[in-house]
């Protein structure tokens, strides 16, 4: 299946999200769970790339997630995604949350991860998605990495199944 689409920017995929973590994401100790950090990412992971593809999508792989500083109750996250890398069917997106005290402004960035997301059909088949289109340094450094990141997943997938 080869991509007849225009190649669009990893701009035209770029999400952003604001909300304020109150006492339905978090545990008795006043911490966000992570599970609902991971609900997030996922949504945003999903907006990103329906934005680049304007059809309907499906999380094949959280390839990875990581969780760098902890959410509190009454922090502010934003969640900014978009899509680095697109094949034939599949896109990466990279999440990125950053909490904020919004009384204080003082933040970080807590949670980043690696999604692949799969264009499908209304029967779930796998649908061509458009090319990226990476013009400025960072695009093309986030296009190198995505690509690589891919070529790690397809060689750990195999050597797995050797065993
Ligand atoms: C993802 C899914 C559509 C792939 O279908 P499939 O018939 O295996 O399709 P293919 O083998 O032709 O693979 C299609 C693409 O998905 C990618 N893919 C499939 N499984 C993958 C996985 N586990 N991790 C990463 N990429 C994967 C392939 O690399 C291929 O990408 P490319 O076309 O860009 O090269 C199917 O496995 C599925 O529906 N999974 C369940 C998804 C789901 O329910 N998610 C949670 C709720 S949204």
């Amino acid at each position: 299946m080869t991509s007849q689409l225009s190649a669009k920017p990893p701009s035209e995929s770029l999400t952003n999200m604001t909300l304020m973590m109150g006492v339905d994401h978090g545990n008795t100790a006043g911490f966000v769970h992570g599970g609902s950090i991971m609900k997030l990412v996922d949504e945003a992971a999903g907006v990103a790339s329906m934005r680049h593809c304007r059809g309907r999508v499906v999380t094949a792989q959280v390839d990875s997630l990581s969780f760098l500083a902890p959410v509190h109750m009454g922090d502010v996250l934003s969640i900014v995604a978009h899509v680095t890398q697109a094949w034939t069917t599949s896109m990466e997106v990279e999440v990125e949350v950053n909490r904020e005290n919004p009384r204080t402004g003082e933040g970080e960035l807590t949670t980043r991860a690696y999604l692949t997301m799969v264009a499908v059909d209304e029967d779930g088949h796998p649908v061509s998605v458009p090319p990226i289109l990476a013009e400025t340094a960072s695009e093309l450094r986030d296009q190198r990495k995505a690509e690589a990141r891919r070529s790690a997943r397809i060689e750990l997938r195999s050597r797995l199944e050797l065993q």
